[in-house]
């Protein structure tokens, strides 16, 4: 898949993050729960040595909850790493973030010293969110675009933690390539760099083999396609974006399918599962070693 990279400004925000890490009490990172895997910030798990990291999986509303809770045991199974899954309209839950924190740094004395904490999160996924309902204000964003990185900035939590907020623009795990494509779907990356109809067909055909009674019921198709094609067809019909001689305007039923995913109109789905990424990590890693063995 085509997305068009600004390797500059990766440069830039991995060595901001790589001089920050180690001054860090903790570590806190905004991932979609839709992806969880896929949303990580590549660098956090070679960086991050032993500061404990709490990972909130934002946006469950609309990711599949017993997913969710797999992903949730799954991190907390990581050792220094605890997970919790909210939505916005959780505030209380958010707020837990405040008491979890210290408990993750046993040895720190709050009445005396400050906790500091990274705050980390890919575009779109709700950071700016979550750091107003944890400072109970409206905090100004730090920059996501890279054309307008804005600076760093420290924001005075209660429970005497300061939360350092960094450019949230995004460096993708660009493979394996599933990674690149969830994320275009989630949002994440902007619908101007990523070639829209191979990432709607992508998810045409996950759901197809995962969630196949959502598309039922969303575009009232009785007997489902095999394929992602025959979909595309299908969902033409019923929402009239055909062109002439009978075929689907592509375009126009991929725009359907991401926008109704991301809107949580095709219901609560999640992209990916630990399972599933444990084995496309081994198929890599089998395919690294199979070019390293030609070289
Ligand atoms: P960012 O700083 O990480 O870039 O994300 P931000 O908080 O600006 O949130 C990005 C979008 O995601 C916003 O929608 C926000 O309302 C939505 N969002 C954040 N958290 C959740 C959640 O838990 N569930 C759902 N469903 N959506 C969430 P927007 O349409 O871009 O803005 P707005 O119209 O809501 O202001």
């Amino acid at each position: 898949m085509a997305i068009n990279w600004y390797p500059g400004h990766m440069h830039k925000a991995k060595k901001e993050i790589r001089e920050e890490i180690p001054k860090m009490d903790l570590i806190i990172e905004v991932l979609d729960a839709r992806l969880p895997f896929s949303s990580e910030n590549p660098m956090v798990p070679s960086l991050r040595g032993d500061t404990p990291c709490i990972k909130i999986l934002n946006k469950s509303d609309l990711a599949d909850p017993a997913i969710t809770q797999q992903w949730v045991e799954h991190i907390n199974n990581t050792s220094g790493m605890k997970a919790i899954a909210v939505n916005l309209k959780q505030p209380d839950k958010i707020r837990s973030i405040l008491d979890m924190a210290p408990s993750m740094v046993p040895d720190r004395n709050l009445d005396v010293s400050q906790l500091k904490a990274l705050i980390l999160g890919i575009p779109n996924v709700g950071k700016s969110t979550t750091i107003n309902i944890l400072a109970n204000r409206t905090v100004a964003r730090t920059g996501n675009e890279p054309a307008v990185t804005k600076q760093q900035q420290r924001i005075k939590l209660p429970n005497n933690i300061i939360l350092l907020d960094t450019p949230g623009f995004l460096w993708p795990k660009l493979e394996p390539e599933d990674c690149g494509l969830r994320l275009a779907i989630s949002g994440a990356i902007k619908n101007t760099v990523i070639e829209f109809e191979d990432v709607a067909m992508y998810l045409a055909e996950f759901m197809l083999e995962h969630y196949p009674e959502n598309l039922s019921k969303r575009y009232q198709i009785k007997d489902l396609p095999q394929t992602g094609i025959e979909l595309f067809d299908m969902i033409g019909q019923r929402r009239g974006c055909m062109r002439r001689g009978g075929i689907a305007d592509t375009h126009k039923v991929s725009e359907i399918l991401i926008n109704e995913f991301r809107d949580g109109q095709l219901g609560r789905i999640t992209l990916e599962t630990p399972a599933m990424v444990e084995q496309e990590q081994a198929l890599l890693a089998e395919t690294r070693a199979r070019k390293a063995a030609k070289k």
